[in-house]
């Protein structure tokens, strides 16, 4: 016998998709249950990336999240790109008007978590085997287990915010999704320090040894990144090899006010481009990295979670007022094309600024021109400004 609960939508996954889509739900008055594999520290101990978008800054505000995040965050005007020693700043208020955040993606959860909670939201933390099914139908139900016992949630919706790794897309679009693929041939290794950042703005770093990264969580705790081999061993890296290698990819001039300290958090990751077309299927629909993912040179995984997350809930919202489904049958498509647009810019910063194993000479010469052009070019620095402070939602 199964415990039966009820709702109107139902969310597979409590990162930030989940998290905020039923925010913006319970904000317009519609309930749902949030189903997570994890336990509530370990969601709120994950380290992520950092960079909110100005339309991400506004959603999490309109939302009701954005409190301590205005508080503590630190606002960015621009950024630096660097070539074997060579700089330039990518001044993105000057030629946009708009501003990014810094903003540790493992706050933008916690504040949610936080918020959710304390306004009575049903989040099983620790849900096992979550499996959804007669999505297609006017009644799906999504079953799991939960502390040895067997649940189902009935509900009209069900959202697909369960990750990469998540079942909703494996399991139930089988028969009608198309994948596109691209894997990278080198990781990011990642450290986290209480040491106060080498720059007061991001550096991203195209070295003959490698992409380098310096971002940042406040103005004493720094983030790191170096690129390494996929087959790398974070055992090989003590923190003393880290900073001397960071130290020669940012170059010297940049490399004088690098404060070393203990790694307080080290870990290697993959680089992919994916996406999974369409992002419904009956009454399913998928939403962030459950959907897709982004190489993090652009910082645009959080982004894109949250520009979905705000088309599915207007849409389930525009169904609930006025019966009208359009909003839901266009929920793919329009994603979509704002989602390719993302991939392309996300893909274009990792091929600049990456050291590709098998890349010819006539490979490398072409990062280099495209440094040039961009450092020359104010209409080619606009460019790159535009989709960093996050393109227009549609
Ligand atoms: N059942 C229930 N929950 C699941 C399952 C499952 N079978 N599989 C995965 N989950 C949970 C994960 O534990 C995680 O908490 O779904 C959640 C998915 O969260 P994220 O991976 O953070 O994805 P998303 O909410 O789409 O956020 C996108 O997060 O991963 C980063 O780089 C990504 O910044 C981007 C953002
Ligand atoms: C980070 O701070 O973790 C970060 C910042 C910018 C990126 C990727 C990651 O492009």
């Amino acid at each position: 016998m199964s415990t039966r609960h009820k709702t109107q939508v139902c969310i597979i996954g409590s990162g930030p998709a989940g998290l905020l889509l039923s925010q913006l739900l319970h904000n317009s008055g519609i309930e749902s249950i949030i189903l997570e594999r994890q336990t509530r520290e370990h969601v709120e101990g994950r380290i992520r990336a950092g960079v909110l978008e100005a339309g991400s800054v506004e959603a999490l505000t309109e939302a009701g999240i954005g409190e301590r995040m205005m508080r503590e965050g630190l606002l960015h005007d621009g950024f630096n790109l660097a070539f074997d020693g060579d700089h330039h700043r990518i001044d993105l208020k000057g030629l946009t008007g708009k501003q990014v955040m810094v903003y540790g993606q493992t706050e933008v959860t916690r504040d949610m978590i936080a918020l959710r909670l304390s306004q009575g939201a049903e989040i099983a933390f620790g849900a096992q085997d979550v499996l959804p099914v007669d999505v297609t139908s006017s009644k799906p139900l999504v079953k799991y287990r939960h502390n040895g016992a067997s649940h189902e949630v009935e509900c009209a919706f069900v959202a697909g915010c369960d990750g990469f790794h998540g079942v909703s897309r494996n399991t139930v679009l089988e028969s009608v999704r198309q994948t596109f693929e691209r894997v990278y041939p080198f990781g990011w290794l990642g450290i986290l320090s209480d040491t106060p950042p080498v720059s007061h703005e991001l550096i991203y770093a195209n070295h003959q040894r490698g992409f380098a990264l310096c971002s940042m969580r406040s103005m004493t705790r720094s983030r790191y990144y170096v690129q390494c081999s996929t087959e790398d061993d974070i055992a090989n890296w003590s923190d003393a090899r880290f900073w001397d290698e960071l130290t020669a990819r940012i170059g010297e001039d940049a490399a004088r006010n690098l404060v070393r300290g203990p790694s307080i958090e080290k870990s290697i990751a993959p680089l992919r481009s994916f996406v999974c077309e369409p992002m419904r299927h009956g009454n399913l629909f998928l939403a962030g990295d459950a959907a897709h993912i982004v190489p993090p040179t652009g910082a645009k995984g959080l982004n894109l979670a949250i520009a979905d997350v705000r088309y599915l809930s207007r849409a389930l919202i525009e169904h609930y007022r006025s019966g009208n489904a359009a909003w839901l049958d266009n929920y793919s498509a329009t994603c979509l094309k704002r989602i390719w647009k993302v991939e392309r810019f996300s893909w274009y910063m990792s091929m600049m600024l990456h050291q590709f194993p098998d890349d010819s000479a006539f490979g490398k010469k072409m990062q280099r021109a495209e440094f040039d052009y961009i450092a020359s070019s104010e209409t080619a620095s606009r460019a790159i400004a535009e989709n960093y402070v996050g393109l227009p939602l549609d």
